[in-house]
């Protein structure tokens, strides 16, 4: 590409999780060899995508929304291309086209790799392209990382898709089968991260610990073992994962929890519920015992060992009794963090055609149960934190003029002040002055 062609503005909208975070990354790099730049926002945009998720409730109406306002835009700059990509986009398909007919492009989230032939298309016959295909070789397709590691902190999906099938879940439908990455590709992609800066490098996966990813000589290797070959790399400090599943914890990732430093000490895990029968009704395919013995196992390996989880609340069945065996686990493990929601019937998930679906206002009631406590112990265990000395990667500047913001080992947000700006996406030493509900007040060491 000659340096005096124009730029064009690609500007991406990223919903949901941390997963779509790093594809749209990924999708900026396939648009990169057209003269795309990144843009902040849609002022003057040659082209934009939105990257949704179908998580949440109405998440569907909510793109529909969007896209009326960016219909604004496009009448003003007709050559603007709409792309909807991810697990809305998956999950509407050509109903996108029917219901916002000037949206040019709908790509799902095993596919944005043809993003670039797509707008070639798309430009060239002046109609619709849509790719909801569910590609393997997807990575291979992808050029390599262009991701900037401004604040040492760095994610890398190596699994995507789930076989699991809970019954309240849209992901087995959007994001399709497990599959996982090759270990020389994600080292490869490791390695290029860590000369960038980074220090801490969180596993991407819907179900990243049933990793299975293949290495040169075909042996298949699990997330443990992948974990302590990345760990080889040495300006690496810091490796997470997220999200896991109870069942799919396995040896070597115990082994890895015990006994390899730069696993950090917190997980987040998620439980959903705490009762048997509303275990079992979602399919989740372990249960309350499982999970403390999977939290017990973790502890004894290492006893600093903190967890967070995901919960919901008002699953189709939940009485009052099941809602107290939620309560009553979220208090036995004593988790320092928890995302809860009210349960919401998602079309074609099992759960929404489930009888006994529970009353709203008995869903809301429960959840500001649940939410207090959760919010209890998250502010208990900040308080605990008071006087202990921790190692911050200080990754973002901070609200006032002079303050930093960064992660401790356990996700927590921790701040200083009167810093100096250069102690970004580096690691340092700190004392812990003051807790507050949702964050640490601390002071270099
Ligand atoms: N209703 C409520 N919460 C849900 N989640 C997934 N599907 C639903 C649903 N239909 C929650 C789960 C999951 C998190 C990402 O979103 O707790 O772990
Ligand atoms: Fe959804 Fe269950 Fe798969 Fe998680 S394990 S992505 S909740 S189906």
């Amino acid at each position: 590409m000659s340096s005096a062609a124009p730029k064009k503005k690609l500007y991406i909208k990223t919903y949901g999780c941390q997963m779509n975070v790093y594809d749209s990354q990924r999708m900026a790099d396939v648009m990169r060899p057209l003269g795309y730049e990144v843009a902040n926002d849609y002022e003057g945009a040659d082209m934009v995508v939105l990257n949704t998720c179908h998580i949440r409730e109405k998440a569907a109406e909510k793109v529909y929304s969007e896209l009326g306002r960016i219909r604004a835009q496009k009448d003003s700059n007709h050559d603007m291309l709409i792309a909807v990509a991810g697990c809305v986009g998956q999950a509407e398909g050509e109903e996108i086209f029917r219901r916002a007919p000037y949206v040019d492009i709908v790509v799902g989230p095993q596919s944005y790799q043809s993003l670039p032939d797509m707008v070639g298309k798309v430009r060239r016959d002046r109609g619709h392209a849509i790719n909801l295909e569910f590609e393997d070789d997807k990575f291979d397709q992808l050029p390599g990382t262009h991701q900037t590691v401004e604040n040492g902190a760095a994610f890398v999906s190596i699994q995507e898709g789930c076989d699991k099938f809970c019954t309240f879940c849209v992901v087995p439908y959007t994001r399709g089968a497990e599959y996982s990455r090759p270990v020389a590709d994600i080292y490869r992609e490791c390695m290029a991260l860590a000369a960038k800066g980074a220090l801490e490098i969180t596993l991407l996966g819907q179900n990243v610990n049933a990793y299975h990813g293949v290495d040169i000589d075909g042996n298949v290797w699990d997330l443990g073992q992948l974990i302590n070959h990345i760990a080889t790399i040495p300006t690496l400090k810091r490796i997470r994962y997220s999200t896991s599943h109870p069942r799919d914890m396995h040896d070597s990732l115990y082994g890895a929890h015990a006994n390899q430093s730069k696993l950090m000490p917190f997980l987040g895990l998620p439980v959903q519920s705490g009762a048997d029968n509303v275990l079992k009704a979602m399919n989740r395919k372990h249960t309350r015992k499982d999970y403390f013995a999977v939290v017990d196992r973790l502890r004894a390996g290492n006893p600093d060992m903190q967890f967070g989880s995901d919960f919901i609340i008002g699953f189709p069945g939940e009485t009052e009794a099941d809602f107290d065996d939620t309560m009553d686990l979220l208090i036995k493990v004593g988790f320092i963090q928890g995302y809860s929601f009210k349960y919401s019937p998602r079309p074609g998930t099992p759960g929404a055609d489930m009888e006994d679906q529970v009353p709203d206002d008995v869903k809301s009631r429960r959840l500001a149960l649940f939410q207090a406590q959760i919010n209890k112990q998250q502010e208990a265990f900040n308080q605990s934190c008071i006087g202990k000395t921790m190692e911050i990667l200080f990754d973002r500047p901070g609200k006032y003029e002079g303050q930093l913001v960064g992660r401790s080992p356990y996700m927590q947000s921790v701040y200083i002040t009167g810093a100096d700006k250069s102690l970004l996406g580096s690691i340092a030493t700190v004392t812990i002055r003051d807790a507050h509900p949702n964050s640490l007040e601390a002071q270099l060491v």
